[in-house]
């Protein structure tokens, strides 16, 4: 039987065992060298659902030939080695799992647009539904929203005519825990486009150890559905980017930092790039795909530590000399400082300037004041209170806090500037004992937490069941 004739007949055989197979959206991956049919080229199939490539079946073919007449392995000799097995083919098929496979490019058809042009959520309705759950930074959810909105626009129109429309990816600037991240996790949860979140901080060159940067659009890549043409289209969050900057005085090779940097610029500006599919680095085990980073919007945030302090320098140096001189300290309370943010002053921070290039929108979030943080406490569609509102209310227990309560919370979050995480921390702390204590009464019906409790100097209100009163304003 010559080898093409056996070849066939794998095929044949197969056959009706794939039919019941229902994957075929996704393509099929070769069993050896785990490259994608679109790649490597037709299959051949096996049993068990196995395929393997053209080359690796000749290579196989070789091999064996070679061994024939070569006498390079004694059989007889093999199955007496110590660690031998059999091999189970049924493990086999199970090697290439689904979250490696990509599915299949739709020869001739054009890119089909993921969004309806005429129903395109406006701005302002983008806007409205980040309002339910974020507090202030109306700046930042604006730019958002329109980004977003031109992105779906972009998106649509892309196959439509010549005029094309480019991109523009994002930096987004702010102290911790201003709601950097929660933003763009709300706006994940409104979108319908496929939206890929990922950190800077894993991440380094190529070859060493930590998540290869192509990594990032493997992650957008998951997130729809290991459709390419769907990820071409998609969003990517990277956080914490103020982690990759250069690194100062640095002797060694910067693999994490300024490398990452310089590896990200293909990715920003659009192109085409090799990523693992379903895993964070490429090796000879998984499979790789191409994906054309062009129509991928990308949005970078960080909290910039200190970025501040080197603004701070360059305001007073500018105006250091003659009559309109300021005070050293004049930015010293300045909340706003980080608006006055320069593309110079990222690069003194370490970012480098082709990076930079990249992200043509720089917008800021503001350090959060007290009355944010009140808000923040009760008015978001899952604020923290609501929270233990519900909590207690299993008990059948009414919680409520009186104005003056929030304000004194809201001050000791100020103090503590590690942003809104700071909340969780104090309420949890003082909650403790009310969780604690009110099970064990089944008469109490109502617990009003005052100002006094939370500073340590009173007792919250108890009320007993029955004789519940309306939220307590006394201490506003
Ligand atoms: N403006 C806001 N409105 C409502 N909730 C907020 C706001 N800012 C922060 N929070 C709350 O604080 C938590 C922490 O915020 P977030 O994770 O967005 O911080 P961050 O800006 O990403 O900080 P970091 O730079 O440290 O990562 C959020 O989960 C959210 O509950
Ligand atoms: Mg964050």
């Amino acid at each position: 039987m010559s080898e093409q004739d056996y070849v066939d007949t794998i095929d044949n055989n197969d056959n009706n065992s794939n039919d019941n197979h229902n994957d075929d959206e996704y393509e099929k991956v070769c069993f050896v060298c785990h490259r994608p049919e679109s790649v490597a080229g037709k299959m051949i199939n096996l049993p068990n659902n196995m395929c393997v490539c053209n080359d690796c079946m000749q290579k196989s073919f070789d091999a064996m030939n070679n061994m024939n007449f070569g006498g390079a392995i004694d059989y007889s000799q093999l199955m007496n080695m110590p660690g031998v097995q059999f091999l189970n083919i049924d493990d086999m098929s199970q090697q290439i799992s689904k979250q490696q496979r990509v599915k299949k490019k739709k020869e001739g058809e054009k890119a089909t647009p993921l969004v309806d042009i005429h129903n395109l959520p406006a701005p302002h309705k983008i806007k409205a539904s980040l309002d339910e759950y974020v507090v202030g930074q109306e700046y930042a959810k604006k730019v958002m929203s329109v980004a977003v909105y031109n992105h779906y626009k972009r998106v649509a129109t892309d196959s439509m005519d010549d005029i094309e429309i480019e991109k523009s990816n994002m930096l987004m600037i702010g102290p911790t825990g201003s709601g950097k991240t929660y933003l763009v996790k709300t706006l994940a949860r409104i979108l319908d486009v496929p939206l890929a979140i990922t950190d800077a901080t894993s991440l380094t060159e190529a070859g060493y150890i930590g998540d290869d940067i192509e990594s990032v659009v493997s992650k957008l890549l998951a997130a729809a559905d290991n459709d390419v043409e769907k990820a071409e289209q998609g969003i990517i969050f990277i956080d914490e980017i103020d982690k990759i900057a250069k690194k100062k005085n640095a002797s060694q090779r910067d693999v994490s930092g300024e490398s990452v940097q310089q590896g990200m610029l293909k990715l920003l500006e659009g192109s085409e790039v090799e990523v693992p599919v379903g895993a964070n680095s490429k090796n000879a085990m998984v499979p790789l795909t191409t994906v054309n980073t062009k129509n991928i919007l990308f949005i970078c945030g960080g909290a910039f530590p200190d970025l501040d302090g080197i603004i701070k320098e360059r305001l007073t140096k500018q105006s250091a000399i003659g009559f309109g001189a300021d005070l050293k300290d004049k930015y010293d309370h300045d909340k706003k400082i980080l608006e006055k943010v320069t593309t110079e002053d990222l690069r003194n921070f370490g970012m480098i300037p082709e990076f930079l290039g990249r992200l043509p929108v720089v917008f800021t979030l503001q350090g959060l004041t007290e009355d944010m943080y009140v808000k923040i406490l009760e008015e978001p569609k899952n604020a923290i209170l609501k929270q233990y509102q519900k909590l207690l209310a299993l008990d059948e227990v009414k919680l409520d806090f009186t104005e003056g309560a929030l304000r004194a919370i809201a001050k000791k979050a100020m103090e503590k500037d590690t942003g809104a995480r700071a909340l969780r921390a104090i309420i949890e702390e003082f909650m403790l004992d009310i969780m604690y204590e009110i099970p064990k009464d089944d008469s109490i019906g109502q617990v009003t937490i005052t100002q006094e409790y939370i500073e340590n100097t009173g007792g919250p209100i108890i009320t007993l069941r029955g004789q519940e009163v309306p939220r307590l304003e006394s201490q506003a």
